[in-house]
């Protein structure tokens, strides 16, 4: 039987040469939103591993919607210009269609970098103004966000667009929103972050309503080629908070504007999340949303092993596998789950005097 795993995959104008996604990864190394030769290296190592799909970090449509001082942004044409270097440089030695993950943190903006804790900038640390659906800050110890009125929700609206429109000149083959993880559209769509009064808040279809609004805007923005998909947060792990239900409900709205694929992901909204964390503790998420939507899904977090991801694919679970440690650990992880499997992959050519055909040591290595 061949691999299920390494079997194409197509997604509007672009076919994915196999199931294998590097997951977006923030690496809080941008300067102004610029990549630098960090992300050239990082992504261009990860290009080249034989994933069928590599993601770029989370990167923002305003330098207010990062998450750090450090985040990687598109909202300016420096922006555009470092990030199309690192662009092509993929385009030219990958082997990966290339995806970026366009996002605003909203309240969760304005934060040390995970290693500098991950709590909010303090005076002296050049905080700024954060934007959310209501002036609820994401824990204790949080800036207090500004509740966007139709100027703010315009304008977002607008850098969300005009970010794709960037990502689309600079040859991307494919776009996600990121509605997860306590971001601002995941923000929205929570009843415990959104407790707005007007046709954006209240009952679940109200709280869709702002999201659902940037990803028909996007849409438009984006060539008619271009696939466009939305990682969501399936549940808050919190009681009263978004469920999975309310996730199948958005993934059905979201096909119906034209949406190619649901990347299924957790949490992240509310620091009261009790996460009960496992192999593969999000892929029954994935599974119900492709079960009950119809929609592709994505697969993520804590999948590890070669046959793990296949299982996955071959069970029908999701038509995706998206890792992050476990590829930043090997980034060639594809490389030697196409030899576990069975299955072949293409090598970049520098390196492919190391494919298990050409090189013995391969074969003394899996011994
Ligand atoms: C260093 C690091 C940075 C991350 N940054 C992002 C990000 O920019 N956007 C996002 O949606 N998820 C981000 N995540 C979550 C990963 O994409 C992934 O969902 C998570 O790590 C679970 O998958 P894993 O168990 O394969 O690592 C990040 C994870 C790590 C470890």
């Amino acid at each position: 039987m061949p691999s299920a795993l390494f079997s194409p995959f197509p997604l509007r104008g672009v076919t994915l040469p196999n199931r294998i996604v590097v997951s977006p990864m923030c690496q809080y190394v941008a300067e102004d939103g610029s990549a630098t030769d960090w992300h050239l290296m990082h992504l261009g190592q990860l290009a080249m591993g034989a994933a069928g799909l590599l993601f770029t970090e989370a990167t923002a449509v305003s330098a207010e919607g990062r998450i750090t001082h450090g985040c990687l942004g598109l909202y300016s044409d420096a922006n555009e210009a470092a990030l199309g270097r690192v662009v092509q440089f993929c385009r030219r030695h990958g082997v990966a269609v290339l995806g970026i993950q366009l996002a605003h943190a909203g309240r969760k903006g304005s934060a040390r970098t995970p290693l500098a804790g991950g709590t909010a900038l303090a005076e002296g640390e050049r905080p700024w103004t954060t934007l959310a659906p209501s002036a609820l800050p994401y824990g204790p110890g949080w800036h207090t966000p500004q509740a966007m009125g139709a100027a703010e929700l315009a304008a977002v609206k607008g850098q969300f667009t005009e970010a794709a429109m960037r990502a689309a000149r600079l040859g991307f083959d494919l776009v996600e929103l990121h509605m997860a993880h306590g971001y601002l559209l995941h923000q929205f769509l929570s009843p415990i972050s959104n407790r707005r009064d007007d046709q954006y808040g209240g009952a679940s279809e109200s709280r869709m309503r702002y999201p659902l609004e940037v990803f028909e805007s996007v849409r438009a923005a984006l060539p008619p080629g271009t696939a466009l998909g939305v990682r969501v947060s399936a549940t808050d792990w919190v009681e009263g908070g978004w469920t999975p239900a309310e996730t199948v409900a958005l993934a059905k709205r979201l096909k119906a504007l034209g949406c190619d694929f649901v990347d299924v992901s957790s949490g992240g909204l509310d620091p009261r999340q009790k996460v009960p964390l496992g192999p593969g503790y999000q892929v029954p998420f994935a599974a119900q949303v492709k079960r009950e939507s119809g929609i592709p899904t994505m697969a993520v977090g804590l999948i590890t092993e070669a046959e793990q991801a296949e299982g996955i694919v071959v069970a029908g679970d999701a038509d995706l596998v998206a890792l992050g440690r476990a590829i930043m650990d090997d980034p060639r992880w594809a490389w030697r789950a196409a030899a576990a499997l069975g299955a072949d992959t293409p090598y970049a050519s520098q390196y492919v005097r190391a494919h298990p055909k050409f090189w013995p040591g391969a074969r003394r290595k899996a011994a």
